[in-house]
């Protein structure tokens, strides 16, 4: 057996050091390069968030302005790439054709892990600004209408309703949205995260590493949470519902989604900015029976088990009541976590050292082959 004691699930694990972010369950702060997330969601766009995140620094307005004008130019797809999009069958979850959409871009060109980080800031730069367009695409084919282009004049946020809906909603519900960009941007070493800086470390390109950043994402227990988080508020209906439905879930000791987390055990820092959201758009959209069903939920799982409610909670509902089907919030937090994963990807790259643990074997030992014909 190897040496040292197993640590399953990497709990409590110190893998590496980073500077990109800093959860801190003991305070219920999230930073970014040193910022507090809920001051980056109210004062800065998503787009500053963007820059901060891929170089370190917020942007001059000089800065942005390029950044912005090269974000806005790289949002168009090619003709090939709408027409693979086309191909993919209507019955195949978002995530899984966002992901391949992805694992597309990357067959452009050969490119290798450690290459100048300017290289892989312009792929990144492409990534943010693709990946949205590529979504939307996916969305309008399947919904069976014809897809809409980006429009360049309008903000990373704007747009994305835009290639969605053909329309904008208010000021009010696009910052929504764009605060909600800024939450999941970015949150240390999650496991999607994980899986891209795993990937990383192999010196594999980009695009391999973000493509398997969007396949741990996409599972219940990580982004594919905000989804669930909606089915499960659907289920129950109304208010009257919850509490009926929520005990017996309980004692049978089964997960309620959208709470619970592996690192914050006295609340998620960004749902206090989420929640504010979703006040919003239930007043907005005048439909208040999803944060009443949230309200019953909350109050049983925090009152009686401890357990807080994390971003998904409130940021499903919150892309629902702005009219999104379900099955695109996690593709949306695609849209927005993009910005971490490659600053992620570059941080690993400057630093590298292969990652590779050690596994406590448990198998049969000592035996010998005999042959087949003896078996
Ligand atoms: N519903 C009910 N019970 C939960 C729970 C939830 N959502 N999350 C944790 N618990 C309970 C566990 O059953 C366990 O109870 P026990 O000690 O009696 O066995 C205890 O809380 C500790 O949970 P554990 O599974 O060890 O925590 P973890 O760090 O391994 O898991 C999550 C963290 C996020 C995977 C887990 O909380 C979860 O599955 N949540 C639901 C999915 C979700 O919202 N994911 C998004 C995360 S941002």
């Amino acid at each position: 057996m190897a040496e040292g004691s197993i640590h399953k699930g990497l709990v409590g694990v110190l893998a590496d050091e980073t500077a990109i972010s800093k959860v801190d369950p003991e305070k219920r702060r999230l930073t970014y390069r040193g910022y507090p997330v809920d001051q980056l969601a109210e004062k800065c766009s998503f787009e500053e968030v963007a820059y901060l995140l891929f170089n370190g620094e917020l942007p001059t307005s000089a800065k942005l302005k390029a950044f912005e004008k090269a974000e806005r130019a790289a949002r168009e797809l090619t003709r090939d790439q709408i027409a693979m999009i086309k191909l993919f069958p209507k019955s195949a979850h978002p995530m899984d054709t966002i992901r391949t959409a992805v694992s597309y871009l990357g067959t452009r060109e050969v490119a290798w892990g450690g290459e100048p980080a300017k290289a892989d800031l312009a792929r990144g730069l492409d990534l943010l600004a693709k990946i949205p367009t590529m979504i939307a695409t996916d969305f309008r084919f399947r919904s069976g209408k014809p897809r809409i282009k980006p429009n360049p004049k309008l903000s990373f946020a704007a747009n994305f309703f835009h290639m969605c809906f053909g329309k904008v909603p208010p000021d009010n519900v696009v910052k929504a949205f764009d605060i909600s960009l800024t939450c999941y941007a970015e949150h240390s070493f999650n496991a999607s995260t994980f899986a891209d800086r795993v990937i990383a470390s192999t010196r594999a390109d980009i695009y391999s590493s973000i493509t398997g950043a969007i396949g741990a994402l996409k599972g219940p227990l990580h982004g594919g949470a905000n989804e669930a988080v909606m089915d499960m508020l659907s289920e129950i209906g109304s208010a009257k519902r919850a509490e009926k439905w929520l005990r017996p879930r309980i004692a049978k000791k089964q997960l309620v989604m959208g709470f619970g987390h592996r690192v914050y055990r006295w609340g998620d820092s960004r749902v206090p900015i989420m929640r504010r959201c979703l006040e919003e758009l239930s007043d907005w959209a005048g439909d208040r029976r999803w944060i009443e069903i949230s309200d019953v939920l909350e109050n049983i799982m925090v009152g009686e088990k401890k357990i807080y409610p994390n971003l998904d909670f409130p940021s499903g509902p919150v892309y629902y009541l702005m009219g999104f089907p379900i099955n695109l919030y996690t593709p949306i937090f695609v849209a927005a976590r993009i910005t971490g994963w490659v600053a992620h990807y570059l941080e690993q790259n400057a630093d590298n050292q292969l990652i590779r643990p050690l596994s406590a074997y448990t198998g049969p030992t000592d035996r010998d082959v005999t042959p087949i014909n003896k078996r």
